[in-house]
């Protein structure tokens, strides 16, 4: 199939170029100029695993393009919108103008029988709204909410644990909903579920899909809270929930919380809409999840600050991980650059480590120091915080070698994932959160 994917970030150039690697011809477009030339060039302009080869392998195919023409799109069967929807300044809404501009620029190349697939994650409501905007042209509106996981998205995108389609009513939306079959036919092939809905129904899907994840993750992080006023641990009491498969030990990581491009806005922005539509009490409860997220935070810092009786001022910190999450360079209201900037701001000489995202930390807190090693970043340090759990500081940091480089054995784990009794047999002074 012909196909146009409109915005190439996270979403849409990770879509684009699986869509080429399954054998469809497709084109991605981008306002972005930088973008569009890192794309052209078979770099990804991000950091996630695998893209760097599925785009070289979709160019060489002559199946993947990349421009920041609009008119590029027209022709194609099936138009994906897959731009940003960021939380709107100074508001938990969401801010549509990236889905407008998007969708007036590509109205004049849309014709009859096209379809467009909403990805792009959107208050509910919003398609019903576009599928007006492009009814003169004749194009159908479907909605396709994407669930891939950053560092994972290549993964999720080709082998997805289910595909939601979200159809009008009627003939078109049969037609539609068996087109989009054979856009996914090797998804399909390889077991994925496919679920029609309508489109209020596809675009729930993904916010109540998020709202669910990170009531979860705040869940386990609430009972960290109280695991640790009573000398519980908050990790044995995960592996004892997870067992019981109607709960699952997936998701139930404690420690510094959610953060990055998704999970934080899109609860937010679903909690607003839940408002508008006079449903707020609804999801009450989603406030509540920010809120024991956002203490994580705070708890992190005060147990530094503690770990160092109080006195932080002028005592250097090695905080170890910037990025949001592993496998990812993404900053995005990340937790652990949070942490590392409230240090600073308590007086701490903060010294900042990351195997992928210090380029993107450098350029939005260029006040704090960084360390491209992470060796760098433990040497003379009076306490180390690791707060993004990659396996270059989870697995292979030894308590000992990295002990003879600190100037004091303090260690705050602020995502849980070390084990307590190797670093405490090397003389560290372990603290996890919520763990005895
Ligand atoms: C998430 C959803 O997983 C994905 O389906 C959706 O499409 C977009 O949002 P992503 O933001 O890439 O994806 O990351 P994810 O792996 O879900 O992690 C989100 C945050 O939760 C990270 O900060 C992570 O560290 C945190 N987390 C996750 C925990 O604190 N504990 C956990 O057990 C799991």
């Amino acid at each position: 199939m012909r196909m146009s994917v409109i915005g190439c970030g996270y979403l849409g150039a990770v879509h684009a170029a699986a869509m080429a690697s399954i054998g469809h011809d497709v084109v991605g477009v981008d306002v972005d100029a930088a973008r569009i030339a890192a794309l052209r060039s078979g770099r990804a302009p991000f950091f996630e695993p695998d893209l760097d080869d599925l785009l070289a392998a979709g160019l060489a195919s002559g199946r993947l393009r990349f421009t920041d023409e609009m008119s590029a799109a027209s022709g194609a069967d099936i138009h994906f919108l897959a731009v940003g929807t960021p939380q709107r300044p100074g508001a938990h809404a969401a801010d549509l103008r990236y889905v407008d501009a998007a969708v007036d620029a590509l109205v004049p190349y849309l014709r009859p029988g096209d379809l467009l697939a909403g990805k792009s994650t959107v208050p509910v409501g919003t398609a019903a709204g576009i599928a007006e905007r492009i009814s003169p042209s004749g194009a159908v509106l479907v909605w396709n909410p994407e669930f891939l996981r950053e560092g994972w998205a290549v993964h999720d995108t080709i082998t997805p644990d289910r595909i939601v389609v979200g159809v009008p009513d009627g003939a078109d939306g049969e037609r539609a909903a068996t087109r989009l079959r054979e856009a996914y036919g090797t998804a399909l092939e390889s077991g994925a579920p496919f679920l029609v809905t309508d489109l209020a129904t596809a675009e729930l899907v993904k916010g109540a899909a998020n709202a669910f994840l990170a009531t979860k993750v705040s869940f386990i992080n609430a009972m960290a809270e109280i695991a640790e006023a009573v000398g519980a641990d908050v990790t044995l009491l995960a592996d004892a929930l997870g067992h019981d498969t109607r709960i699952g030990r997936r998701y139930l990581g404690s420690g510094i919380g959610f953060g990055g491009g998704c999970l934080p806005k899109d609860i937010r922005a679903f909690a607003a809409r839940a408002e508008e539509l006079g449903h707020g009490d609804a999801v009450g409860f989603l406030r509540e999840v920010d809120a024991i997220n956002l203490r994580r935070r705070d708890r992190a810092v005060q147990m530094v600050v503690d770990a160092l009786d109080g006195r932080v001022h002028g005592t250097r910190v090695a905080v170890l991980g910037a990025a949001f999450k592993p496998f990812s360079d993404d900053i995005r209201d990340s937790p652990a650059l949070e942490v590392a900037v409230r240090l600073r701001g308590l007086g701490a000489d903060v010294v900042v480590t990351d195997p992928a995202a210090l380029e993107n930390a450098r350029a939005l807190h260029p006040q704090l120091a960084y360390a491209d090693d992470r060796d760098e970043a433990l040497r003379g340090a009076d306490a180390v915080v690791l707060v993004t759990e990659w396996d270059l500081y989870r697995r292979e940091m030894d308590p000992d070698r990295a002990g003879a480089l600190v100037a004091r054995r303090i260690i705050v784990d602020g995502r849980n994932c070390l084990d307590p009794s190797s670093w405490r047999a090397a003389d560290w002074r372990y603290h996890g959160m919520g763990r005895r």
